[in-house]
């Protein structure tokens, strides 16, 4: 059978920036930056990127335009002894998908809420004891299954499932080219009404007053490298299995840079956006700014609806931005069952039908372990061990694999071969040294604040 193809270029950029764009890019990154010395973050971030994002993704697009498989089997056609590390990956992929639906079932329960701020006043305590059930408000039995959370994700879950059913051009290109132009129409009309509330200039302020000093910290370069393979989805056998799709004619070096800028250009985006409305907060509630940042699920279903509360027209805003978070992170989710299902579909030979229900109804059964009054505690462990160290072991062994063990020049030489602009030696030291080591440090230090 013939491989499946995407449909046009446009469409599988969509897709792959769909995957890189996610909950990261909103929750995680202005947060980083804020953090890691606001404007000169961008410096150490920049450089991350293009050392380490760009490279990177070359490298991925290239595997599978080249080898044409999903993760494993682009790996098993690379050497025969590497076919696991393909598993590696689709296993991370797999454990992401199955808590990051829970995520994005809160998300669209708030997108409900939202319309009337049903979560009332406190909206800590709303999130953490009404909601998911925690604390006093929990049932005596652990474990319990929560409708409330289970419906939504049964929602995520039939979207996720009918674009990975429906195959690469009608199902993930079509919900792509749906999904990222709303996101950004949403994100940027959402901008267009907060960034001229009062205090939102404050907030941009912190956001990117450059604090020089911190560029000679260690933990900023780390930060902006671990941030960079977080954003990019790449060392989770996504971009493999999406790029196994193009056509034979690609540009692959073009559609890499494309797909980082994009991605790397939107969390810049998303960063104003939530600093104009935490300015704006701090403004409302004569709190210092430093009281109200945060980042992550506190961010996102505590803070951000009680600043929803002091919006004009909140019951409008604070819909559309939970339906951005929402996109964001269902097209993130289907690629993440897309890597799964393909590697399947690749190793059992079974139909994209077979394997997506197959892949889809046992994701879909773990993941209502998360449905439960003890899946946030879960999801915390979980997605602290994904994020500090599955992701990086797994980038850091596919760079090491490649760069040491194969000949980085030849996949230089094949990315130039069919790439309109060609990529230099700079390739090369990046995916050998400068990546690796970088990597090498990051993973160690979270390992040692891990046994901490
Ligand atoms: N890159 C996504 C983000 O920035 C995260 C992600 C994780 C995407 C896992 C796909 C799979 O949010
Ligand atoms: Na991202």
């Amino acid at each position: 059978m013939k491989r499946e193809q995407w449909g046009t270029r446009a469409g599988f950029i969509l897709a792959a920036v769909g995957s890189a764009i996610g909950l990261g890019n909103i929750w995680r990154f202005p947060y980083m930056a804020y953090e890691n010395g606001g404007g000169a973050f961008f410096i150490p971030y920049l450089f991350a990127m293009l050392t380490a994002g760009i490279p990177f993704m070359i490298m991925e697009f290239s595997l599978g335009h080249k080898l044409r498989g999903a993760a494993p089997r682009a790996f098993s056609k690379l050497g025969v002894k590497l076919e696991w590390l393909g598993w590696f990956q689709v296993f991370i992929a797999a454990v992401i998908a199955v808590y990051y639906v829970a995520v994005i079932g809160w998300a669209i329960s708030y997108m409900g809420f939202a319309f009337t701020q049903s979560w009332g006043a406190d909206t800590n305590a709303f999130f953490f004891s009404e909601y998911l059930k925690l604390g006093d408000n929990a049932p005596s039995k652990l474990g319990s299954l929560q409708l409330h959370i289970a419906i939504p994700m049964v929602i995520a879950w039939c979207i996720t499932f009918a674009a990975i059913f429906t195959g690469v051009k009608g199902g993930i290109e079509r919900a792509s080219k749906i999904m990222m132009p709303l996101l950004f129409i949403m994100v940027l009309a959402l901008i267009a009404r907060v960034i001229f509330l009062e205090g939102a200039m404050d907030g941009l302020n912190y956001l990117f007053r450059p604090d020089f000093t911190k560029i000679l910290d260690a933990k900023v370069w780390s930060a902006a490298y671990g941030q960079i393979f977080f954003t990019l989805s790449v060392g989770f056998a996504i971009m493999i299995a999406y790029s196994s799709y193009l056509p034979e004619k690609s540009d692959i070096s073009n559609n890499a840079f494309m797909t980082v800028l994009i991605n790397c250009g939107f969390s810049i985006v998303a960063g104003i956006l939530i600093f104009s409305v935490l300015g704006y907060m701090a403004q409302e509630q004569s709190k210092p700014l430093t009281d109200v940042v945060s980042a992550g699920v506190g961010l996102a279903f505590v803070t951000i609806p009680a600043a929803i509360n002091l919006l004009p027209a909140p019951y409008i805003l604070g819909p559309v931005f939970f339906l951005a978070l929402v996109v964001a992170g269902l097209s993130s989710h289907i690629s993440i069952l897309e890597a799964v299902t393909s590697a399947v579909m690749d190793k059992l030979n079974w139909s994209r039908k077979k394997a997506s229900t197959v892949v889809c109804g046992s994701g879909f059964v773990i993941s209502m372990a998360f449905a439960t009054n003890g899946g946030l505690l879960l999801l915390d462990l979980v997605d602290y061990f994904i994020n500090n160290v599955a992701l990086l072991t797994s980038c850091l062994i596919e760079l090491l694999v490649i760069g040491w063990l194969l000949k980085v020049s030849d996949i230089r030489a094949y990315v130039n071969k069919i790439s309109e602009f060609s990529i230099g030696i700079w390739f090369e030291i990046c995916i050998r040294f400068i990546s690796p080591i970088m990597l090498a440090i990051i993973l160690g230090k979270n390992l040692i604040n891990t046994v901490d």
